[in-house]
């Protein structure tokens, strides 16, 4: 079942088109990752699909209701965690809870029960006097997510909810999405990181407002790219990613740690060359040439700079 039906979902500012007749579906209860560089239009379109910023065409079904048409029913069924949320600092846990709570329309028992529960999810229990501003930053992100499902939405709509926090404590948000997922909550997540893009069910990659790619992690690796990555160990790494980027037969190029990964089409070929060209012509010690599967980092890079292309085209 589908939780979110998207048609054709556009938003232009002016002349300016942010989200480009955007479609896809999100089955109930999936993590759906939306990954998106800088002004792809990642927020344009979550802003769309939680009922606060009008369309300017298409349609978006959230949870049984219209975006165009009822935007109102949308909100009061969904929850969301803004680019840019985070809660009062200066106000303690258990105010937050309460504030909340009672934006969301939670009172007395009802408030009382899902408080204990935020508490328990956000490893708070016994801290509800704590200043929020005092919390390490993974357990404020927790908390407050645990508090964007205070009402307990069927949805949850939560844009760069990591962004700046270190990598454990990311670990540990993640933890309660899958938790939430499990319990059946439809999690629509945008994300810059690579690493968490690989917890999703579905990934789905836009450019420029349009959708260029979509599919669960293995799908993206095996489907858009059939060039072969290779995996070079050499020394004066630098001198050679300069060397193989200049060369026609080398596609992408990237580096990944002290390796550099290259794609071409021939590997046989591809390897020839690159003995060829690195060692016997610049002497630059190759140690290891292998073929990888390659990374949704390697993945993205390709799509990405054919998707480039094709606009300057
Ligand atoms: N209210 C607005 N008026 C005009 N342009 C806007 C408005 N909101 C967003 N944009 C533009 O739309 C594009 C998409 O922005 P959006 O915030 O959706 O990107 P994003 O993918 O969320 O980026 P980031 O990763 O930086 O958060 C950007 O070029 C941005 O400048
Ligand atoms: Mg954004």
């Amino acid at each position: 079942m589908n939780s979110i039906e998207v048609t054709a979902l556009t938003k232009k500012f002016g002349s300016f088109t942010a989200v480009n007749e955007i479609s896809f579906n999100v089955k109930q209860g999936e993590i759906f990752g939306f990954l998106g560089a800088n002004g792809a239009g990642k927020s344009t379109a979550i802003k769309m699909l939680c009922g606060i910023l009008e369309p300017t065409s298409g349609d978006a079904i959230v949870g049984g209701f219209s975006v165009m048409k009822q935007p109102d029913k949308v909100k009061a069924n969904i929850g969301y965690m803004s680019q840019r949320f985070s809660l009062y600092n200066d106000l303690t846990v258990e105010e937050n809870i309460n504030f909340y709570g009672g934006v969301y329309g939670l009172y007395k028992r009802k408030l009382a029960e899902r408080k204990k529960w935020v508490l328990k999810v956000a490893f708070l229990e016994g801290k509800e006097k704590f200043l929020t501003g005092s919390l390490p930053g993974g357990i404020k992100q927790r908390l407050a997510l645990a508090i964007a499902v205070i009402h307990e939405p069927k949805i949850v709509f939560l844009d760069e909810p990591t962004g700046g926090v270190d990598p454990i404590s990311r670990r540990n948000f993640w933890d309660l999405i899958n938790e939430l997922s499990q319990s059946g909550v439809t999690v629509f997540v945008t994300t810059h990181y690579l690493d968490e893009a690989e917890f999703c069910n579905t990934i789905t990659l836009i450019n420029a407002g349009g959708i260029i790619a979509s599919g669960n992690s293995q799908e993206l690796k095996t489907k858009y790219l059939t060039n072969s990555i290779l995996e070079i160990e050499c020394n004066r790494v630098v001198d050679a990613l300069d060397i193989l980027s200049k060369e026609p037969w080398v596609r992408e190029t990237s580096i990944f740690g002290n390796y550099i990964h290259i794609s071409v089409e021939d590997e046989i070929e591809g390897r020839r060359l690159i003995k060829k060209i690195l060692t016997d012509e610049r002497s630059i010690n190759v140690l290891r040439i292998d073929k990888i599967v390659p990374t949704l980092e390697d993945v993205f890079i390709y799509l990405l700079e054919k998707d480039s292309k094709k606009n300057v085209e």
